[in-house]
């Protein structure tokens, strides 16, 4: 039976622990080798029967959220009617929380949210295969929104395999005004790599590096080690992002000097992520970046989180 009421679900964001970028692919998009962590910060995606498809936002950055049809969760809404035949009636609001462009993957989260709220208000009951496939079709990213935890992605990133992980790492995000454009970040890789090509003839730009997910990165993720995972954590976008955000530099630095133990631009930016050792320095590093001058917020929290869930009763 189709609700009546509204449905909420709750979706995380998410860090990349490992973002390998390989070649650009025929169809524009780079093989990717993609360790993807859920991060505690939430959006929350609420649909309510209504007689058109509209979209609603609140929250920090919602501004500059589109809410015509360019809106990720609209389209999520519309993709899900269209798969079962019928229109997609429903308001949907988004109560932010993941910052807006912040390679946090916060549009991600809305239309993964979008999907799995309105299969609850439809009773629509989408096998979990497809609801993947539309959520690929959405975005590289909106899988992992699905169902958070951790997971390598393979392909353009939408391709998962869960992966194991020991206890709770603790982590500081450094919230910058203004968010990063991923298809800018991700043409900007390519022509710092063009450069490179000129200068060193040992770079391939065909086989840049072939991606492959990194064992003593994905062995700190079984250990729970954080002083292991902060050794291993890289990110081939953050030279990318860094170059047309040059700030970034000194948010990198100013976490690094407040204690963390590493600390990277967190997938396309502009947000930037850093490990604490436990929750007492992540919310002393919090403190310290947000007094920094180098981020716009700064906020504590852990991983691995759940993926998208319903929070109505
Ligand atoms: O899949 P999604 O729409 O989130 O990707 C946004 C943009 O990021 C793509 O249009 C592309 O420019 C870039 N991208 C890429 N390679 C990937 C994922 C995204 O080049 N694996």
């Amino acid at each position: 039976m189709p609700r009546t009421a509204a449905v909420t679900v709750r979706v995380p964001a998410k860090v990349n622990v490992q973002l390998a970028v390989g070649a650009v692919r025929p169809d524009g998009y780079h093989d990717l080798a993609n360790v993807f962590l859920a991060v505690g910060l939430y959006d929350e995606v609420t649909v309510t029967p209504a007689d058109a498809l509209r979209v609603t936002c609140t929250g920090p950055g919602s501004d500059q959220v589109p809410l015509d049809g360019g809106n990720l969760a609209a389209r999520a809404a519309e993709l899900l009617a269209a798969h079962h035949g019928r229109t997609p009636d429903v308001h949907v609001h988004i109560a932010k929380d993941i910052p807006v462009a912040g390679g946090m993957a916060g549009g991600s989260a809305d239309a993964a949210g979008a999907l799995l709220a309105c299969d609850t208000l439809w009773d629509t009951r989408t096998p979990r295969e497809e609801l993947l496939e539309l959520c690929a079709e959405l975005g590289s990213d909106v899988p992992f929104s699905l169902v958070g935890g951790a997971a390598l992605g393979r392909g353009r990133g939408e391709q998962l395999t869960p992966l194991e992980v020991k206890g709770t790492f603790h982590w500081v995000f450094a919230l910058a005004d203004g968010g990063l454009s991923t298809p800018e970040v991700y043409r900007e890789c390519d022509r710092l790599r063009d450069l490179a090509a000129g200068t060193d003839p040992a770079f391939d730009l065909a086989d840049p590096a072939a991606p492959e997910a990194d064992a003593a990165l994905l062995a700190a993720l079984r250990t729970g080690d954080a002083h292991d995972l902060a050794a291993a954590l890289f990110n081939d976008l953050q030279p990318a992002a860094v170059s047309l955000r040059p700030s970034l530099a000194q948010t990198l630095t100013a976490g690094a000097d407040a204690g963390a133990l590493a600390g990277l631009v967190s997938g396309s930016g502009p947000s930037c992520a850093f490990l604490a050792s436990d929750a007492d320095a992540a919310a002393r590093i919090a403190g310290t970046l947000a007094a920094s001058g180098t981020c716009r917020t700064a906020r504590p929290t852990t991983s691995p989180a759940p993926g998208a869930t319903v929070t109505t009763p």
